[in-house]
Formats: structure tokens, sequence, C-alpha cells
């Protein structure tokens, strides 16, 4: 017999769950147990159907497909906006706002302006009963089976609502939803979206729910359309506000500013904090804050005269393609580089982008000269979204060559079956591969030698005083003195790196002999071993010798290390000719060798202290201790313990009902770690601490 409370317990607890994650930003357990609870949930309902709750968090997952959308007549039509796009108009619009009360101060409700897809989700009894899009303002599209999908829009409303609620708001897909669905599209070889609103547009007009909930999309609420049956507070703020107790998710920067000099402020502030936001947003909406204001206001033939819509300069621009340069990275690929006429977006000049392979191009339906869009939306580096096909000269457009040798060294190049990239087959012998392995081998995370730039490692490779890594550490001060840095030139006399600069190479270099084992792993250069992949490495074994000898199985067990990455690795410990620089680097018996000394993992910068130079922050409550012990037991490994969020911030360890914090965190792409793995962490590297 079905436990019928155990059932409603579920549901409730999980919608609770839900609510905190969305709307609160405040996940009260981790994504592993809402799973949990949600496959206990399954299997009653599977097991009885007839105790499917309206409410039930199962019902996101979909209904049946259907072969169009219905056709909905929005009895309030979705307004749309006047724009704006400087000071001076702002300044005009607060005089009109302000003249209207009697040169009053006005009071505003500022928010971010998403950039997504405005649907109206009504309520009635507190059950979404009809989500729709806004279609041409006064007839949309029924896509309620979809928005059931989406974990953000709350099946039922809690506590005070209006019997009746039409609520606006913006469906859209974070950024690092996108950027993960793109990465996934690229290796898949299917297409990616050229920017997060189309993405969240193509998603939620899916004619079968099961697409539409397979995709991270997420919804913010941010006006009321009609209620009947209740009561609303009468401001704009208070609404949302009130509507984030109902459960619907508002964005967390709205504010209530006053005078022309509060909504300059709110441009700016949320201008600059634009590239950290994990979503796109094209400006800042600026509304009359008072509802009796806003009603005597009224609208025009298309816009609400009492709000407007303070546009962004944009992060897409068009751009002409001069042409595409082929890269070779440190593993052989090829990766196509488009030459653009320098263009300003996303507040920086933008002269070359990322074409990421040879099926891009294709998908792109990219030609030379063509006229494209660039995007470039926070720290992302600069894509090329779309060709304006409209603005193509077929006189002028030529097809795009993919070389068939590599740029570099001539060898062929090759693209393994199922592979999107297309490698150079040279590999130590391309002058390019040698040089970023060099460059990768030197940068920060690796061996960490300072003063070795791209010019003089090119210069170092084209001239053969190098010819594989361990090569670096046979380097005299007269080897490097010679450089030259700049040929002869129109009476300039050619420059050379000079004694004192090579004097400091030299010393960098021979620093570099002890190093710990974690960035010893990272600095060969293993595919798809990052800086965190090393660690792991150097976490579960002793020593080099150990994970040279690992084989699959053993590697695949480890944490976030999966089949590919796994043979990645023994691929790599079986090559020869890696055999043979590990050989040349750290033999200690051999006089030629490098000799360099591999440390253990702990030792990093030979202190005692592995999180030396961190800054980790705690938020909420920590069953194992109290906040106090948790942070000088961090301090003792050397970390430092502040009590705020920044850029600084290494990571947020996360207890139980977090609070601002954690928010933050999240919009700044701080690293979040749960207690579990914290503890996990902190004995483990308490204990070799132990050992030493
Ligand atoms: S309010 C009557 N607030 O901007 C005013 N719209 O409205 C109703 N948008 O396509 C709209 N962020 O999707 C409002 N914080 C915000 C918004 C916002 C984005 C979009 C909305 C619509 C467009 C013009």
């Amino acid at each position: 017999m079905t436990d019928v409370s155990r059932y409603r317990e579920l549901v409730d607890t999980l919608n609770r769950w839900a609510k905190a994650y969305y709307v609160d930003d405040n996940p009260l357990v981790p994504d592993s147990e809402y799973d949990r609870l949600y496959r206990e949930l399954e299997q009653i309902e599977r097991a009885d159907p007839s105790v499917i709750a309206q409410d039930s968090p199962t019902h996101r997952i979909g209904g049946a497909p259907v072969s169009a959308f219905e056709s909905v007549n929005h009895r309030v039509p979705l307004m749309s906006m006047g724009d704006i796009f400087n000071d001076a108009e702002m300044r005009d619009f607060d005089h009109r706002m302000s003249e209207f009360q009697g040169g009053a101060e006005v009071e505003y409700c500022a928010e971010p302006k998403l950039d997504g897809l405005a649907v109206s989700l009504i309520y009635r009894n507190g059950l979404l009963e009809r989500a729709a899009t806004r279609g041409d303002g006064r007839v949309g599209e029924n896509i309620t089976a979809n928005a059931r999908t989406i974990r953000a829009i709350p099946l039922k409303l809690t506590g005070k609502y209006p019997a009746y609620l039409d609520v606006r708001g913006e469906v859209f897909m974070p950024r690092d939803g996108f950027e993960e669905w793109n990465k996934k599209a690229r290796e898949r070889g299917t297409k990616p979206f050229a920017n997060p609103r189309n993405a969240a547009a193509g998603s939620l007009r899916q004619l079968d729910p099961a697409v539409t909930a397979s995709r991270p999309l997420t919804f913010n609420a941010y006006y009321v359309g009609e209620y009947e049956g209740g009561e609303l507070p009468q401001t704009q703020y208070e609404r949302l506000m009130s509507l984030k107790e109902m459960g619907l998710p508002v964005n967390p920067n709205v504010k209530v500013e006053r005078g022309e000099r509060g909504l300059r402020e709110f441009y700016e502030d949320i201008l600059e904090r634009r590239p950290t936001l994990n979503y796109d947003i094209d400006g800042v909406v600026l509304k009359v804050n008072s509802l009796s204001i806003q009603e005597r206001m009224g609208f025009t033939a298309k816009n609400p005269r009492w709000a407007i819509a303070y546009k962004f300069p944009p992060e897409e621009m068009m751009t002409k393609l001069l042409g595409v340069e082929f890269q070779v990275g440190r593993t052989g690929a090829i990766t196509p580089v488009a030459r653009l006429r320098p263009v300003y977006v996303g507040g920086a000049t933008v002269s070359s982008a990322t074409l990421h392979n040879e099926d891009e191009i294709r998908r792109l339906g990219l030609k030379l000269n063509d006229t494209v869009v660039v995007r470039r939306a926070g720290d992302v580096i600069p894509q090329v979204s779309a060709v304006v096909l409209e603005k193509r000269v077929p006189s002028e457009a030529k097809d795009i060559v993919f070389p068939t040798v590599c740029p570099e060294c001539g060898s062929k190049i090759e693209r393994l079956k199922g592979e999107a990239v297309a490698r150079c087959t040279g590999a130590l012998a391309c002058p390019a591969q040698l040089r970023e392995g060099i460059l990768h081998f030197v940068s920060r995370d690796a061996m960490d030698i300072e003063g070795f730039g791209d010019r003089i490692v090119e210069e170092l490779v084209s001239s053969g005083k190098i010819r594989s890594v361990a090569d670096l550490y046979h380097l005299g001060v007269s080897d490097l003195a010679s450089l030259m840095l700049e040929p002869e030139k129109e009476g300039h006399k050619a420059r050379f790196l000079g004694k004192t600069v090579a004097a400091k190479l030299v010393a960098a270099v021979d620093k570099s002999r002890k190093v710990p084992l974690n960035r010893f792993i990272y600095a060969l250069g293993i595919r798809e071993v990052g800086a965190s992949t090393a660690r792991t490495l150097a976490t579960h074994f002793s020593s080099l010798d150990e994970i040279m000898k690992a084989d699959l199985n053993t590697l695949m067990n480890l944490p976030d290390v999966g089949v590919v990455v796994a043979e990645h690795i023994t691929d790599f410990f079986r090559e020869k000719r890696n055999l043979e620089i590990i050989r040349e680097l750290t033999d200690p018996e051999d006089l030629f060798s490098a000799r360099i000394e591999i440390t253990p993992l702990e030792q990093a910068g030979g202190s005692l202290a592995p999180l030396d130079g961190r800054t980790y922050v705690i938020t909420g409550t920590l069953s194992a201790m109290d906040r106090n012990t948790a942070k000088e037991r961090l301090q003792a490994l050397g970390a430092k313990v502040s009590g705020s969020v920044s850029r600084k911030t290494y990571a947020v360890i996360c207890g139980s009902d977090p609070g601002s914090k954690f928010t933050k965190a999240t919009e700044l792409g701080v690293r979040i770690i749960y207690e579990e793995e914290f503890l996990n962490k902190l004995s483990e590297l308490e204990g070799l601490r132990g050992r030493i």
C-alpha cells in the first residue's frame, strides 16, 4: 500500500528545497540529496500513479509532445517599453516623471533588463494554470507543458497569494549553462546556440517538453499583469518582494532609487558588474515605484509612460571577416582564428575571435569577407556567432580552405574519426607545438619560471637553442644574452636580450629545480590534465613513479577522472619520447639531467602551509564544528579567512542555510565547497602535514 503521508512529505520537501535553491538563492541541501528524495518520489509514483499530486516536481519532466502550439489571448497585453541610450535621455525621462508629480523627487524601482524571453504565467488558486509567450503582445503561444519543466517556475505558490494572478517575467539561460551546452554541442558536432537569448527562445518553443526539460533554463518574475481575489502591495518593489514570498524568483539586483542621481548610480553599478553576472542583461529597466502614480500615468499606444529601458552598449556587434589564420596549439590542435576589422563590443576592442574548428566554420556557413556577428560577453573569449547573409557580396565571398599540412612545420594534419579537432602530426618536430609546450611548462600554475614570454621562447625554438623543455635547464647566460629580440631595421640596431636579463632567467630556471608533484604533473602537458586533475593525481599517489605505473582502472576510480582522461594519462606515459624527457628532467643518477627534485603536494612553496595564499569565506552553519574552529583549522594550513566574498576569494565554504555570501559567490563564479567535501579536504591536508 502506498504511504500517502510519506508521499506528501516528499512532494512538500522537494518543492521547499527547489524554492530555496531557485528563489532564495539559498540551497538547503546538496544536489545529491535532492536527487535522492526525487528518486524515492519517482518510485512511489511509478508503483501507484493514482497518488500523483498536481504539484509533484516530477510533473516538470513534461507531458506529451504537441504538433503545434495553441494560440492564447492575453487578457492584459504584454507591453513593450521605450528605449533610451544615454544620460541626457535619462535626465529627460526623470524630468517627465518628476513633472507629473509637481516637480518632486521621484522614487523608482530599478531592475536589470534580462535578455531572454518574456512570458505570462497564470496562477489560479495558487496552481500554475497556463504559461504563454509574449507573441505580439496580444496573442501568444501556450507553452504550459514546457514552462512546467523549468524548475525555477513554481507549480504551486506558497504563503498568501491572490486567487487569480497573471505574473510576467523572463525565461532565460544562465551563461554557464549556455557555455556548457555549446561546448557539448561542438564536441557532438551539433549546432551550438548563437547566444543565451536564442538558446532560451529555441528551448522554450519546443514541441516536445522533454527537450525543454533537458535545457538549463531559469526564470525571474518582474511584473504583475493582473490579479483578482486578494491584496498586493502598492509599490513595484514591495510587489516584487511579495512575489518572492509566493515562491516566484525575483532578480536579486532590484533596488529602490531616488531621482536622476540614484538612477545613474544604479546604471553604472550594474554596467560595471555586468561581466560578473551569470546571465545576459542588455540594460536596466527604470520604473516609477508607486502603483497609484503608474495607474494615473497609464500607457501610450505601445508603452507604459512610467517605465523606460536604459540600454547598455551591445555585447554583439557586426564587423567584417578579413581573414582566417590557423593556430597550432600545444597538443597540435589546429584552431581557426578569425581576423576581424576591429570593433568595440562588450567593453573592449576585438580584432580576432576563435572559430573553434572546421565544423564550426561549416555550420556558420562562413566565407572570407563576410559580415559577421561578434559576441563578447562576460570574460568568455570573443566568438563569431553568426553570418549576416544579407550583407554578403557574392563576388567577394571566398571559401575558407582548411589546411591539409601544418602551417608551421609542414607535417600532415590529421583528424581522427569522431573528433572535432584536427591536429598537426609533427609532435615535437613542430616548432609551434614545442613553443606552446614550453610556454605551458614555464607558466604560473606549472613550473612557474618567470620571464619566459612569447618572444623569448619563439626565438629560443627558432634558433635551435632548445629542442625540449629539458634543454631549458642547460641554458647558460651567454646562450640567452645573445638572443635577438628585434632585428636590425631602418637604421635601428638589432636588439639583444643582454646579460642582466639572461642572468635573471637562468636564476629563475634554477629556482624551479625543486617543485611539488602536482605542478610537475601539470607542467608535462598531458592532454586534458589541468591544474586540478594534476592536484588530484598528486593527492592520490605519493610519487611520480606511482602515477606513471597506474593502470586505467586505478585512474578511473579517482574523482573527476573519466575514461578519456585516464587514457590520455596512460598513453602519455607509454610514449618513449615522453619517458625520455621525464628522465632528462629528473634522473638523479644522470649528471646531464636537470635533476629536478619533486616534492610532495603539500610542500607547495617549501612551506608547511598547503593553503598558503588562498582566501576562504565561510557561510551557513557547519554541522561538524563551529565557525571559529573551522577558521582556525584553515588558518593553521596557511589559509586566510575573510568575512566577505570578492573576486579574490579562492572558495566559499558552505554549511546549511547559507546567506548572501553564497549568492555573491555564484554571481562572481567563486568556487563553492560544501561541508562534506570541506571536511574530507581538511582531514586529508591535516593528515599529510602530520606525516612530514
Ligand atoms: S517590465 C509594462 N521589467 O523588456 C512593463 N521588462 O518590456 C512590462 N524585460 O520583452 C515589462 N527585464 O521581456 C520589465 N525587469 C524587467 C525586464 C523586462 C527584461 C523585457 C521584457 C520585454 C522587454 C520590454
